[in-house]
């Protein structure tokens, strides 16, 4: 099964930004130790951009062959209608994800463009968002009578 995660902007900055906030670990250091032993039986794979048009690229590539992708779109969350109509748009199925809990922030982050295309989304967990993410794909099991990867 292969999962992209895929990293919006300022994310490539984990570790070093708002640390109360994201915590002092890097993405790439969580992936490797902590998401990739956890999950042997996915394909993971990991990609992070700054630029709007380079993540829509990026689910356009993946969105009609892969079995999931679990996206943290950082602020382009509460302002992409262009990412919104790219998760409507891919076959593929989309976990949003957040490290904080955006609800409990300024109003404006309260406004979510990704997840209302999504299958769900995870906010507030730090970094074991993306955990959560991956085990709802984890147990989805091809086998499983009526189980289509696409989405509906
Ligand atoms: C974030 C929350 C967003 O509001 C913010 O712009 C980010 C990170 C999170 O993971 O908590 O860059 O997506």
């Amino acid at each position: 099964m292969k999962i992209l995660i895929l990293n919006g902007p300022n994310l490539n900055l984990l570790g070093k930004r708002e640390k109360s906030i994201y915590g002092s670990r890097s993405f790439e250091d969580y992936f490797e130790k902590d998401l990739l032993p956890a999950f042997p039986d996915l394909e993971l794979e990991y990609f992070q951009s700054n630029v709007e048009g380079i993540l829509i690229d990026k689910l356009q590539e993946v969105g009609y062959h892969y079995q999931g992708i679990v996206f943290n779109a950082g602020a382009y969350t509460h302002t992409s209608l262009a990412l919104m109509d790219t998760i409507a748009a891919i076959e593929t199925p989309v976990v949003e994800v957040h490290i904080s809990n955006v609800y409990a922030r300024e109003a404006a982050r309260h406004v979510t463009y990704i997840g209302g295309r999504a299958v769900g989304s995870i906010s507030g967990f730090g970094l074991e968002s993306y955990r959560l993410a991956l085990q709802y794909f984890e147990r989805l099991k091809p086998s499983k009578v009526g189980f289509n990867y696409k989405k509906a």
